[in-house]
């Protein structure tokens, strides 16, 4: 059986095999398969988004928006350790979470006491200037929650958007020339940018997930 990234099967430490090199995916991919509670797609979706935004941002507090287990803001953390903490916000944060924290820390000690899991709404989180906002799949207009509050912070962030609901979203009537979904996509892009933001449009692999284009925005003034 070819090994899919795109499965949503757990990684358990049948998987171990896997991941043999000294890399740090590699020794990531051995950590949450020990950990045994994560779907594999949110291995391969977190360390590609984590790596294209940490070759754009350094620092800053990390603040994974709709983060479920975190594994997102923890990955941001070992690609740039000049951010000292991270946030993982959701108000429904899977139990499963310690579990793969706890394995990450066993990997990595210097992770301990840098990570806080926040069981509340993306609504109800302070953002500060000086955040990296991050958020991978948060659900149809919780994206365009998330490109809000980081926008009214004048945060950086970076989003892969999820699900798109044709009824509701703002498609500025592109879908003439381009599918609905990326019409949304444009739109959220180039709001942004209104917004003041110098904007990436980059994609991770669509091997991994049909829903991959990563939307980087970070303020001008
Ligand atoms: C599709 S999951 C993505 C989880 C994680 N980012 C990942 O990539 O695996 C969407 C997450 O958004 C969370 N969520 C839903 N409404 C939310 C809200 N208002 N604020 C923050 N998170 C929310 C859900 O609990 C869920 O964990």
């Amino acid at each position: 059986m070819p090994f899919s990234p795109s499965s949503r099967g757990r990684l358990t430490h049948y998987d171990l095999d896997r991941f043999p090199d000294d890399t740090l995916f590699h020794r990531l991919g051995r950590a949450v398969c020990r950990s045994g509670c994560l779907p594999r797609k949110e291995l391969y979706e977190a360390w590609e988004t984590a790596r294209r935004v940490r070759r754009l941002f350094r620092g800053g507090r990390v603040v994974d928006l709709g983060g479920g287990h975190g594994l997102l803001a923890q990955t941001m953390l070992l690609l740039d350790d000049s951010s000292s903490d991270a946030l993982v916000v959701d108000p429904a944060l899977p139990p499963s979470g310690a579990r793969l924290h706890e394995a990450l820390v066993a990997a990595w000690p210097r992770l301990s006491g840098r990570v806080t899991f926040v069981p509340a709404r993306v609504e109800d989180v302070a953002l500060t200037h000086d955040d990296v906002v991050v958020s991978v799949h948060a659900c149809g207009t919780l994206t365009d929650v998330v490109l809000d509050r980081a926008a009214s912070a004048r945060a950086r962030v970076a989003v892969l958007p999820c699900c798109h609901d044709l009824d509701v979203h703002e498609d500025a009537n592109l879908t003439g020339w381009v599918d609905g979904p990326l019409a949304v996509d444009i739109v959220r892009a180039l709001r942004l940018k209104q917004q003041g933001y110098r904007i990436w449009t980059q994609s991770i692999s669509d091997d991994i997930t049909p829903k991959n284009r990563l939307l980087i925005g970070e303020p001008q003034m």
